[in-house]
């Protein structure tokens, strides 16, 4: 056996680990092999008086062992992966534009639900420019959606929630491999998704926690006041408008406004209820906080399967994996980076680039891990970025 040595805890950090598990003594494991000792595990050591611990192993540079990963993952990674990483630099410089289409596309959305407000007809060619727009830039770059979060927040959520569902209910479409027409049709729909909302009183939009049983009600009405709209004044396609009045159709024919069931409700609509219910989620608001992309995902997955069509659901799954584009991560060396990619097949090993070391300290290279490649690395959680103090936004 090897020998054993002796480590004061105070030169414990979190993060490290050693190849051979760590002992508090000789009944007591702190942590298995190639286990990152937690800040946690430091404090828990000395609440215990605990001045020194054991093993056998050599301590593992997770530094070393990072930059030898990264070396390895640009010359040896599969061809797929290649593509993720190449495709992420792409989507870089894409910002900047889809920050303009974005904008422009709210701004198409709030001018129609104004002229519904005010009861008056409407045409769609703008609406018609952004989708046309948003659809080139997400073919040519399909993980755009990454960079999503917090665009005009705090601005009309109403007006930025519909043009974000659209986001997400076109990559379903495109994973579904919809004809352009399908993809339009589905598109304008989702971008007037809650038109109907602009009727109701506009506290109960920024309520919509504790509502009374009326209130509730009025909600109800929304899906039927846009598809109204929609036909009557915007003159919109019956296979679009129905999105909107079918949005909270539930698949388990527990929704509204009419408990239809299964495929009784249009696909698109199945579509955009899946969108909705995420979007919905990842979007902070004023009475409640967002929720994470691997949360809401798993939220989906759990509370919402018998809401959602299971094929569909299954669609969006593998398109935005267990944890989706922009998630953050901790890895078992106690490295923390973002999800920037992921191979379908492979949902649990996604490409992450690192963004915070064992240490907390920021990465100042860029550090590209491909998990599928480094099978001594894996994730341990997901987390909120409120826990580690940083913008996502800045470190996209
Ligand atoms: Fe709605």
């Amino acid at each position: 056996m090897a020998e054993m040595r002796k480590i004061p805890v105070d030169e414990l950090k979190p993060g490290m680990r050693f190849d051979k598990p760590v002992y508090i003594d000789s009944n007591n494991m702190l942590v298995a092999a190639n286990v990152s000792i937690k800040l946690d595990d430091i404090k828990k050591l000395m609440r215990w008086g605990v001045s020194e611990v054991e093993t056998a192993g050599n301590l593992v540079s997770t530094e070393q062992e990072i930059k030898a990963a990264t070396a390895r993952a640009t010359m040896t990674e599969s061809d797929e992966a290649k593509k993720i990483i190449d495709d992420y630099n792409k989507l870089l410089t894409q910002r900047v534009p889809l920050i303009e289409i974005h904008k422009e596309a709210c701004k198409a959305v709030a001018n129609v639900h104004n002229a519904i407000k005010a009861d008056e007809p409407f045409a769609i060619d703008e609406i018609d420019v952004s989708l046309t727009k948003i659809i080139e830039i997400m073919k040519n770059y399909p993980n755009i959606f990454l960079f999503l979060y917090g665009l005009e927040e705090g601005k009309n959520y109403l007006v930025v929630h519909s043009v974000n569902v659209t986001f997400y209910s076109l990559l379903i479409g495109m994973a579904l491999k919809y004809a352009p027409l399908k993809l339009r049709e589905l598109g304008i729909g989702t971008m007037l998704i809650d038109a109907g909302m602009i009727k109701l009183p506009a506290y109960i939009m920024h309520k919509q926690s504790n509502l009374t049983e009326h209130e509730f009600n009025q909600i109800k009405t929304h899906p039927l006041h846009g598809y109204k709209a929609l036909r009557q004044l915007g003159k919109i396609p019956e296979k679009s408008a129905l999105i909107c009045l079918q949005h909270h159709e539930q698949y388990d024919g527990k929704g509204y406004p009419r408990g239809l069931k299964g495929t009784q409700i249009d696909e698109y609509a199945r579509i955009a209820a899946i969108a909705d219910s995420y979007e919905a989620q990842i979007a902070n608001r004023a009475y409640r906080k967002r929720i994470f992309f691997y949360q809401a995902m798993k939220n989906l997955l759990s509370s919402g399967i018998n809401k959602f069509d299971p094929v569909i659901l299954r669609v969006f799954l593998s398109r935005m994996s267990v944890y989706p584009i922009g998630s953050l991560v901790e890895l078992n060396n106690g490295t923390i980076g973002i999800v920037i990619g992921s191979m379908p097949q492979k949902p649990l090993r996604p490409i992450v680039k690192l963004i915070i070391d064992s240490n907390k300290q920021r990465f100042t290279d860029t550090i590209i891990v491909n998990l599928l490649e480094e099978k001594a690395l894996y994730i341990t959680r997901a987390l909120d970025e409120t826990e580690i103090g940083v913008n996502l936004f800045e470190v996209l």
